[in-house]
């Protein structure tokens, strides 16, 4: 592949002086990262790697990579997806860390999709009281999204990522090697968050999605590489400068008021990416409806989503339930739905309790 030297991007701010002091990190994007694993956990004994059934094999190699270098390093695999980002599951890994008597200053690596990257943050974030964790993505959504920015976490029967921590990584490696194997819809899925970042803050990556969409889902493409790197780039910037959501992190979540609202009215059997491209398109018509968001852009949104096989519309016969699921979305405050729309590409504004007859007109725009 023309995967050549790796592409680092900072995240978090370094202190003059004492740059181990800080939270900083450094997301990695390249091929063959593993190598980079012993010098991220440096001054640990022993190391845990939690991976997935499914993803044995990939959570094996970091195993033995950790274990040539001379640490005591044990692999665990948790259920795949969803199933693995639950309190017992997590219970089972702080035993884990216990009986082999892990210490302030080991660490814990995660190899996997979000679900996997976000259960071992959360374990590294609880275990006492936090220990180290660097991460090892191997999906596209968790690259650019999941596995960057610090916030971890587990479901509950009453919903997802209901209980977690901010515990920012170590250091993340993004193989894209590993999407090899990654199912094509589930590669597409991950470049929903893409042109979201796109929309949000950087016009390229909606140009190289444009100009080769077939080349934007082939997992060996620079074009591909070029779009991880900028999407991470982007995050990097938001995250570094607003690590616990109060404000500028808000931009990341546009289209995913609705898309969060899809996802639990269809009981998450719709991938996240899929529902995000339909809350984009939402999010595009109820700007424009509310006067921000032009109608070339609106129709923008439609092209390039389009061009990568995304969804663009829902179900319509939804829109009570949709409602309710908006109103009990976490980043609601008080009864004012939030929504962030665009005024242009790169120009994210906050559109607070936006009339009754725009959201269910924005819906109509985008039923099936
Ligand atoms: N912490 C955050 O900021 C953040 C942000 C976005 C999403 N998330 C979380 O991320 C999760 C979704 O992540 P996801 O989309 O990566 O899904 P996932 O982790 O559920 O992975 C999807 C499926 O792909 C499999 N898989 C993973 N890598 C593979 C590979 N290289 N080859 C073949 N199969 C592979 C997994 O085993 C799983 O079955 C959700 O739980 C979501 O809440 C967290």
């Amino acid at each position: 592949m023309s995967v050549t030297t790796p592409t680092r991007i900072r995240v978090g701010q370094g202190s003059a002086g004492d740059p181990a002091a800080t939270d900083a990190y450094d997301v990695v994007v390249g091929a063959d990262l593993l190598g980079e694993l012993p010098g991220l956990v440096a001054g640990a004994r022993r190391v845990l790697v939690v991976s997935s059934e499914g993803l044995r094999d990939a959570g094996e190699r970091a195993r033995a990579v950790l274990a040539d270098a001379g640490f005591e390093a044990l692999l665990t695999c948790v259920p795949d997806a969803e199933a693995g980002k639950t309190a017992q599951v997590a219970a089972s890994c702080w035993s884990e860390l216990g009986q082999a008597g892990f210490t302030r200053s080991d660490a814990v690596v995660g190899v996997g999709g979000g679900a996997v990257t976000d259960l071992a943050g959360f374990v590294a974030a609880t275990w006492l009281r936090g220990v180290r964790v660097v991460q090892v993505p191997t999906t596209l959504l968790a690259m650019v999204d999941a596995a960057v920015g610090g916030k971890t976490g587990i479901n509950t029967a009453e919903g997802k990522n209901l209980v977690g921590s901010f515990h920012p990584p170590a250091g993340v490696l993004c193989d894209l090697a590993t999407l090899a194997t990654l199912p094509v819809r589930d590669l597409m899925a991950g470049l929903a968050e893409v042109t979201k970042t796109g929309f949000i803050a950087d016009p390229r990556i909606l140009e190289l999605v444009e100009g080769d969409p077939a080349a934007a889902t082939a997992w060996d493409s620079p074009v591909l590489r070029e779009l991880v790197e900028r999407s991470v780039a982007v995050k990097a910037r938001v995250v570094t400068a607003d690590l616990k959501e109060s404000s500028l992190r808000e931009i990341l979540n546009y289209g995913h008021t609705l898309a969060h609202a899809i996802e639990q009215v269809e009981r998450f059997t719709w991938r996240h990416g899929d529902a995000v491209s339909v809350g984009l398109v939402y999010a595009a018509e109820l700007g424009r409806l509310a006067g921000r968001t032009p109608a070339e852009l609106v129709d923008r949104h439609r092209a390039v989503q389009g061009l990568l096989g995304l969804p663009l519309a829902y179900r319509g016969d939804r829109w009570d339930a949709l409602l309710t699921a908006m109103r009990r979305d976490k980043k609601t405050r008080g009864d004012l739905l939030r929504f962030v729309v665009l005024e242009d590409v790169g120009r994210p504004v906050r559109l607070e309790g936006p009339d009754e007859a725009d959201l269910v007109e924005a819906y109509r725009r985008v039923s099936a």
